[in-house]
């Protein structure tokens, strides 16, 4: 099989040992982001909180920007939240809603997937499953709170995300406030990065052959046009990294789109290529009627690693493969121009056409 180069998104740092930027660090070698993200002298930037019900309150709140002493008790509430929820029950009502969604839009010859499936199917069915009254009133919520939700924010949509954070708690099942936040922070968290894997899904992979995997697709996406590109921590003391003398309150800008590209664990690199080029003599060879693909040795750093790791990997995944499998037997790409909203780590289209087959 000839598979294709997928270039870095644009701005993306070659790998190399940690490089001074803007008086904090950037780390873009693979074993740097996993040695950053494993030792607890370096912590996630904390969000100071404010008055209930509001977004600085549900910052304040949810484990993703708490300390290291009120981190794990907060992460434990979102983990038993996602506890309850089946992934492989998730894909298959992602997959519903997405063939009633194209069923409906069959007429119009062509889809833009990131409005019509991307940003609500994955929501819409997370939503109903973790008990919010109305889970399709739940979607406009979220993305107003996901889109303020990173330090940084205009006032503007600051607003908006009040007003988004006071519906969904109004519509949340009665728990107490600290379980509340966390579990609508499940639905922030699951909300841009979800739709920017699928965007990056069906951008690289609608044309691919049948018999390439959505799993193996989404695993060589996750790696090459990762939705979330970098996340951030700060050191507790001084540090050394690398060789490096990283000093107390230094930050670390965490590039996973660059060591996702490390060529110490990555040969050939910029090659989409499921299953790896180490596995080159076995990928293409058709076994038992299916294309044979072994997965890659070391996965993509794109859902983090050790205790702040993204604990709705599989979630996202079962989501994802639902609407992509969809669109993959019914769609294919448009090619029209793909655009990206401007943000600092994130990388998710904000628009993106299809076209049914
Ligand atoms: C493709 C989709 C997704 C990607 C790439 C992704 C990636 C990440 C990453 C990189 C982190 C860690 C950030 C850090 O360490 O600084 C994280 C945290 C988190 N993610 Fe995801 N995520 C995705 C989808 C989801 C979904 C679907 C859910 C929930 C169902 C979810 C829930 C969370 C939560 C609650 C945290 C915070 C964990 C903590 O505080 O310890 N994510 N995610």
């Amino acid at each position: 099989m000839n598979w294709p180069m997928i270039p870095p998104a644009p701005d993306t740092p070659p790998c190399g040992p940690p490089a001074p930027v803007d008086g904090g660090w950037v780390v873009t070698r693979h074993a740097d982001v996993v040695a950053v993200l494993t030792d607890p002298r370096y912590v996630v930037p904390v969000a100071p909180g404010g008055p209930p019900g509001t977004l600085a309150w549900l910052r304040g709140t949810v484990s993703r920007f708490s300390a290291p002493d009120r981190h794990p008790g907060r992460r434990a509430l979102g983990v038993a939240a996602l506890r309850d929820l089946d992934p492989d029950e998730l894909r298959d009502a992602a997959a519903r809603g997405t063939t009633r969604t194209l069923d409906r839009l069959a007429a119009a010859g062509r889809v833009e997937v990131m409005g019509r499936l991307a940003r609500r199917v994955p929501l819409e069915v997370l939503a109903a499953r973790l008990g919010l009254a109305d889970p399709a009133a739940a979607v406009p919520a979220v993305t107003a709170v996901a889109a303020a939700y990173h330090p940084g924010a205009d006032p503007a949509a600051v607003a908006l995300a009040d007003r988004a954070v006071a519906a969904l708690l109004a519509m949340s099942p009665p728990a107490p406030a600290e379980a509340a936040a966390n579990r609508i922070g499940l639905l922030v968290q699951a909300a841009d990065a979800t739709a920017g894997l699928i965007g990056a899904a069906v951008r690289h992979g609608l044309a691919a052959p049948a018999a390439l995997g959505t799993a193996d697709l989404l695993a060589e996406v996750l790696r090459l046009d990762p939705p979330v590109r970098a996340t951030r921590r700060v050191a507790t003391g001084a540090t050394r990294l690398a060789g490096r003398e990283i000093g107390p309150d230094a930050a670390l800008l965490l590039r996973f789109d660059a060591a996702n590209r490390d060529p110490a664990v990555h040969p050939d690199p910029d090659r989409f290529h499921p299953g790896g080029p180490d596995q080159a003599d076995h990928a293409g060879v058709v076994r038992d009627g299916h294309l044979a693909l072994a997965r890659r040795s070391v996965p993509a750093l794109t859902f983090g690693a050790g205790p702040r790791g993204c604990p709705g990997e599989r979630h996202a995944l079962a989501l994802a493969t639902g609407v992509v499998e969809v669109l993959r037997a019914r769609c294919r790409p448009a090619r029209t121009p793909v655009r990206y909203a401007p943000h600092p780590t994130l990388r998710v289209p904000t628009s993106l056409e299809v076209t049914f087959r």
